[in-house]
């Protein structure tokens, strides 16, 4: 896809300054890809190149970091992710049935984006709450002793 000329410079402008501030050191790589990805909703091609130009990595580096946390992303997300606890504990407490509700409310598969770019649906491993399962968050709010009844309700304060 060609890159919109004076997007390419907004994202030019917020890597430079994110060097800037950061440093060119390979291990302020995560914290500025962090930045970006809150910035932007994900890490577009054009800040990859602008981060490999501005840190000397190569893109395949950074491409390999970008993808590998569960955090960051380099596909457009929606404006709200949930993030659905897959393991076992969080199973055991009933998260079958408030996937199965998620995936029924939103209309979304794993990985998905709903087309009106609102909601992005992810399973992740244990968040580290287990005694609080069934576990999902949205954005940065937690929700424990999830039901499905709960689902829709949880999802309607979010605009
Ligand atoms: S298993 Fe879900 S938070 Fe640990």
């Amino acid at each position: 896809m060609p890159v919109d000329v004076k997007e390419g410079q907004e994202v030019l402008m917020t890597v430079e300054s994110l060097v800037e501030k950061y440093g060119k050191e390979k291990s302020e790589l995560i914290p500025i890809l962090q930045q970006i990805n809150k910035k932007y909703g994900y890490i577009s091609d054009t800040a990859i190149e602008e981060i490999s130009v501005q840190m000397n990595i190569p893109t395949s580096h950074i491409y390999s970091v970008a993808t590998f946390y569960r955090m960051l992303s380099t596909e457009p997300r929606g404006r709200h992710v949930i993030q659905f606890c897959e393991s076992a504990p969080c199973h055991v407490a009933g998260g079958r049935f408030v996937w199965q509700e998620l995936q029924k409310t939103l209309g979304l598969e794993n990985g998905e984006t709903s087309q009106d770019e609102k909601w992005t649906l992810l399973t992740t491993s244990c968040l580290g709450v287990c005694g609080i399962g069934p576990v999902i968050i949205i954005d940065n709010d937690i929700y424990g002793n999830v039901t499905a009844e709960q689902i829709p309700i949880i999802l309607e304060k979010y605009e």
